[in-house]
């Protein structure tokens, strides 16, 4: 049996990044499989969030996550706080993972930068409440950006330590799905760098609710280099800002990067970079629009969540109960 989990952080707006990394390889899945959606906002305040912000950014991340297409009534969609498992979980396996472990994160690596000792200590443990987050549902598949490898490595890690020290065969193996040409988007400002909600610079990235002016405006703005378009991949190895341009293109219009190539050859980025704005701007206004309409009616789109955290909670709590009982711990009924 298959079940499909993934989350994403109320840290800002989606990104064009988020979009065709993750979200939107989400919404077929809902039709076929068991899906569980999660805003992740106990992720989020790994780092300081001003409440205002953050209670509005995670109403923000459910209306783009149904904008782009995810239905409340086909898979579970929620907010991770509202589950008490995840965090009762995540500090299970605070018991189980290596600091060791730990240690090897790239990601706490770049985001706590050069001072890590002030990084708080949930963003060192982060890991270990995604894996909690996964396994609190006994999911098997997750599908998620490139960025995010390592930390389902780190789940596998745990599930299986915690099934070898146990003796059991409790937590499945998970699998996880990183799709397709924008399974990395990187920034607009710096093509080896991925494209993030959190990078300072908004130049650097398309949030999902950018006016049609503003997507035009930064990508005619974006970094690329004199040269005109090759007819060929493998020429555009050391070019990481048009490389990423025609990644985006192919995505958001459904093709190859080749077949891109192909259609654009020969030309320069003062003509492929408006070709590139229309492509975007017609493929995200309509979200915008849909996102824009469900935030006019909060009440709704809260009770959706409270309705989702229901059907999650019912899943998520026996098993939790069932990993508290292969511990030892004293059950409380
Ligand atoms: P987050 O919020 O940073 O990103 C959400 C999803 O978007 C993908 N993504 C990208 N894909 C392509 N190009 C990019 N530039 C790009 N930026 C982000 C991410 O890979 C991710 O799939 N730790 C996770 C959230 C999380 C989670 C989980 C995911 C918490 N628990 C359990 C899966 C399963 C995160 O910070 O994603």
């Amino acid at each position: 049996m298959q079940r499909v989990f993934s989350g994403i952080q109320p840290s800002g707006v989606p990104t064009l990044g988020n979009y065709l990394g993750a979200i939107r390889n989400w919404v077929p899945m809902q039709d076929t499989t068991d899906c569980i959606y999660c805003v992740v906002d106990l992720h989020a305040v790994t780092a300081f969030q001003a409440p205002a912000q953050l209670l509005a950014q995670t109403r923000e991340m459910a209306a783009a996550l149904i904008a782009c297409g995810l239905s409340p009534e086909k898979c579970v969609l929620f907010v991770q706080s509202h589950v008490p498992a995840h965090a009762q979980l995540g500090w299970l396996f605070n018991c189980v993972a290596r600091i060791g472990w730990l240690n090897r994160m790239t990601q706490f690596k770049d985001k706590a930068g050069k001072d890590r000792e002030a990084a708080s200590a949930g963003l060192f443990v982060y890991p270990n409440l995604m894996a909690a987050d996964i396994l609190a549902y006994h999911a098997n598949v997750v599908p998620v950006g490139d960025d995010q490898r390592q930390h389902l490595e780190l789940a596998n890690d745990i599930a299986q330590k915690f099934n070898h020290d146990y003796g059991v065969d409790f937590f499945p193996r998970i699998e996880p799905m990183i799709q397709g040409v924008a399974a990395r988007v990187m920034s607009l400002r710096d093509g080896t760098k991925k494209m993030s909600k959190s990078d300072p610079s908004d130049q650097s990235r398309i949030n999902l609710n950018d006016s049609d002016d503003a997507i035009a405006d930064k990508i005619k703005r974006a970094k690329t280099d004199p040269d005109v378009l090759p007819d060929n991949l493998a020429a555009l190895d050391a070019r990481p800002e048009a490389r990423n341009l025609v990644g985006i293109l192919a995505a958001v219009t459904g093709t190859t990067p080749e077949a891109v190539l192909a259609e654009h050859a020969g030309k320069g980025f003062g003509a492929f970079k408006p070709a590139l704005a229309d492509a975007l701007v017609a493929h995200l206004a309509p979200i915008r629009a849909e996102m824009n309409h469900l935030l006019q009616d909060p009440g709704a789109l809260d009770a959706a969540l409270r309705r989702g955290a229901e059907k999650a909670d019912a899943i998520a709590a026996p098993i939790l109960a069932r990993t508290m009982d292969i511990m030892g711990f004293l059950p409380r009924r």
